[in-house]
């Protein structure tokens, strides 16, 4: 088991599909060849497969690499490796992730991209540190910026770039050499469903970070507003894409 439940992830996997963005997809997609491998590291139960794989070439072979097996155990048909990231990274021809990089830490992202040695890497849906509430309400900013604070604690892979995760891969890739594009993927959703989960962890995350600060009167209203579709939540997302500068040889 790890933190993210098989539910949590069904739930957000609509707004993440909504927001992935296509044209980095079909330029990911483009630097590969048929039969290649690609590594999803962290892929729960393969949502970036079902989203990805219409666009890909013919014969590409995937890897999911996640710590939590129950997780794995519902993904499509696919070679799994139940592994921590922490150790031996996967062989692959090609590198993605969602929802993965903020997790880490800048150590461990150079490193995955040392790994990668100038293969294709994309890291959808990394937060970049946005969060707004609609309408707004003047204990926001004390409680997003807990939130914010919590999101960089140690979270298994050393402690957490966050909100800077998008911005510290797309440095390192482009030192390593690769051409780097990037594009906002944000979630944008009224969805009561949606909108209650993320908001209740970002309640009980600034709660842990901040233990003196008041969060209940806030988080119910912002449920109570949840229920009435009467709260839009933006969730501040990057995608980045990290492609060689040249061909591969064949
Ligand atoms: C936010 S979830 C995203 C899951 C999936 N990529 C998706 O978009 O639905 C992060 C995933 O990374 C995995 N994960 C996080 N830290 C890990 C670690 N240190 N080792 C292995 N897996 C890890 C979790 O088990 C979880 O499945």
């Amino acid at each position: 088991m790890s933190g993210f439940s098989a539910e949590w992830l069904a739930l957000r996997a609509p707004a993440d599909a909504s927001a992935r963005s296509i044209d980095l997809a079909r330029r990911f997609a483009a630097a590969l060849r048929p039969g290649d491998s690609l590594a999803d590291l962290g892929a729960g139960t393969g949502s970036l497969l079902r989203w990805i794989s219409p666009l890909l070439p013919k014969g590409v072979r995937w890897t999911l690499v996640d710590g939590d097996a129950q997780l794995l155990s519902r993904a499509p048909r696919a070679r799994k490796l139940r592994r921590p990231l922490g150790g031996r990274l996967p062989q692959a021809d090609a590198f993605v992730s969602t929802a993965l990089i903020d997790l880490a830490s800048p150590a461990w992202i150079a490193r995955l991209v040392r790994h990668a040695r100038g293969r294709p890497l994309l890291m959808q849906l990394a937060v970049d540190g946005r969060h707004v509430l609609e309408p707004p309400d003047r204990r926001d900013g004390a409680i997003l910026a807990a939130f914010a604070a919590h999101q960089q604690r140690v979270k298994g892979l050393g402690p957490a770039a966050g909100g800077t995760a998008p911005f510290v891969f797309a440095r390192l890739a482009a030192r390593a050499g690769y051409r780097v594009r990037t594009a906002e993927s944000d979630w944008r959703t009224t969805d009561p469903a949606l909108v209650a989960a993320t908001i209740e962890g970002i309640a009980s995350a600034a709660k842990q970070q901040r233990p003196g600060l008041a969060v209940d009167d806030w988080l119910a209203l912002r449920l109570r507003q949840a229920a009435m579709r009467q709260l839009t939540l933006v969730v501040g997302h990057r995608d980045v894409l990290a492609v060689p500068r040249k061909r591969r040889p064949t």
